[in-house]
């Protein structure tokens, strides 16, 4: 595919504990994987990227990481981890891993050494505070899993920053040997064969070193949020200027080999968000900035053109990565469920992703239309949803296992899973959909097969102005072009098309008759045309 492969590119990710389990004991791994990777050749992604497979504590599910080159146990080892390398290159599958080193786990050797004492040889590789005269921590930093991002430690008696969980201490990327221990870090892998990093929270790398207070985001609605992390503008615990060049020096590592890529997490305020994106796709650094602002329960043409749109005008050079759903929010097919049937809503959301002009990035169970499953308290396994409970329950919905059959457990464990399979998720499986005309499945494996010769791959976006809730654009390359027209309701919509005299291309509910397209419900068409061809 050449060095730019990611350009484009759609990267389908697994989670590794959910995906496939090859020793019935309830928890996906690598071997598992290898086995089912045909199913992800056979959709027609270009890449998988793997959520962390490393040692860990499984506080946070692998993201508190307490081994960064050596696979867990749960998962397998370093030999499954070559073979599945192999075995996703044989069927033309780059493979992206994920890189969590924003944060460790407290159980990392690193953070033994670092909490000792204050002279310890580790003692500057993570963020420590005195108290404040009144023991308080030293400023008002949130942790994004609720409470104080700050947590005492008796050993040093000093606080500890952690942005997530405390056992999820903050490395100190101020301290140069942490940066040349990452950058250790991603050579080991880039040595090992991967084809490129899923950057965790890559905008946390650098905290504020004169810890200034964060201030007040004013909340929508003036209520306060389910989380108070919401209500507070992280100005000074993330997204530092110090980022940007370490972010460069890590380029610079990757441009060492052939066809690496990397694509990093920004997590911002929306209102930050594409500024950042454009930033650190820009100047030598990140090949791809992965998107949340598709995430949410947004679901209209002005905000899926402000997003797209919005993301060129800032950053003509850079490059986005656009996601409906992976394994830390809700299921898109749930959570636009509101705008017509399961199915509909499913395939709609399907031609709407693969036809935004960047990558793409499909969570595992997407392609069979999975909907969020309903998990009760005591099921829960995730610790925000034990601390936001009910108001918020957490991700494990969206972590239920991959269904591949119709049997009890889906086919995913011959033992009892980690998170239960439940009956509406069980029936969305593989087995159901295949070879089904119409089905999610066959709908994602059709419009993948048909984009990739297209101008969907990189053609650049021309959007027109047509009334909600109906979204029309043009991507252009020099080869051809795609007109790109979708009906987000669930009432039949019309609109005037020009310099089309026929549909040529996938659709759902579409029809051209003088001059004039017609949409059904959550209706959709891509058709090939001239560069001339408009809506509205
Ligand atoms: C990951 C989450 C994780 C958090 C802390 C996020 O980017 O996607 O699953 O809990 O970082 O590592």
């Amino acid at each position: 595919m050449g060095g730019d492969w990611w350009r484009g590119a759609v990267v389908y990710q697994i989670y590794p504990r959910s995906f496939q389990d090859s020793d019935d004991d309830g928890i996906g791994d690598l071997k598992g994987i290898t086995h089912r990777l045909d199913h992800v050749a056979r959709l027609g992604a270009d890449a998988i990227w793997l959520s962390p497979v490393f040692r860990s504590p499984m506080a946070d599910m692998g993201y508190d990481v307490s081994d960064y080159c050596d696979i867990d146990p749960l998962f397998g080892t370093l030999e499954d981890f070559d073979t599945l390398v192999a075995r996703a290159h044989d069927l033309g599958l780059k493979v992206i891993i994920d890189q969590v080193i924003s944060h460790s786990s407290d159980q990392h050797p690193f953070f033994a050494d670092s909490r000792r004492a204050r002279d310890s040889a580790k003692a500057d590789w993570y963020v420590w505070a005195d108290a404040k005269p009144d023991g308080s921590p030293p400023n008002n930093w949130l942790s994004v899993f609720g409470g104080s991002a700050w947590e005492w430690d008796t050993r040093r008696r000093q606080y500890y920053l952690h942005n997530f969980l405390p056992s999820q201490p903050d490395l100190n990327f101020h301290n140069p040997e942490v940066q040349d221990w990452a950058l250790s870090v991603l050579r080991f892998w880039l040595d090992r064969g991967v084809d490129g990093f899923r950057l965790d929270t890559v905008n946390y790398y650098f905290h504020d070193p004169k810890l200034r207070d964060n201030g007040p985001e004013p909340t929508e609605d003036n209520l306060p949020a389910v989380n108070p992390y919401e209500m507070q503008d992280h100005e000074y615990s993330k997204t530092r200027p110090e980022n940007l060049d370490f972010l460069a020096r890590m380029r610079v590592l990757l441009d060492e080999y052939d066809n690496r890529t990397m694509v990093g997490e920004v997590g911002d305020n929306p209102r930050r968000a594409l500024k950042i994106m454009e930033e650190y796709t820009s100047d030598g650094r990140l090949h791809m900035a992965y998107s949340f602002d598709l995430l949410g329960p947004k679901f209209s043409q002005s905000h899926f053109r402000s997003r797209v749109e919005g993301f060129f005008k800032a950053a003509p050079e850079g490059w986005p990565m656009w996601a409906f759903s992976n394994h830390d929010v809700i299921r898109h097919a749930t959570r636009w469920e509101n705008y017509g049937s399961t199915d509909a809503v499913a395939r709609l959301a399907a031609a709407l992703l693969l036809s935004f002009e960047g990558s793409i990035c499909l969570y595992q169970g997407e392609e069979l239309g999975q909907t969020e499953t309903d998990i009760e308290f005591h099921e829960l396994t995730d610790p925000p949803g034990f601390k936001f409970w009910p108001d918020y329950k957490g991700r494990d919905g969206c972590r239920t296992p991959m269904v591949w059959d119709g049997t009890a457990q889906g086919g995913f464990t011959g033992g009892t899973p980690w998170l239960p399979v439940k009956a509406p998720q069980l029936a969305r499986n593989v087995m159901a959909q295949e070879g089904v005309a119409g089905s999610v499945l066959e709908t994602y494996r059709a419009l993948l097969a048909w984009r990739q010769g297209s101008a969907l791959r990189v053609g650049r976006s021309t959007f027109f102005d047509v009334p909600e809730p109906l979204l029309a654009f043009r991507r252009d390359t020099a080869e051809g072009s795609v007109l790109c027209l979708f009906n987000l309701s669930d009432k039949a919509q019309e609109v005037p098309v020009a310099g089309l005299t026929a549909l040529d291309g996938p659709q759902d509910g579409a029809t051209l008759a003088a001059g004039t397209l017609t949409l059904a419900p959550c209706g959709w068409v891509w058709t090939r045309c001239g560069a001339e061809a408009a809506a509205g």
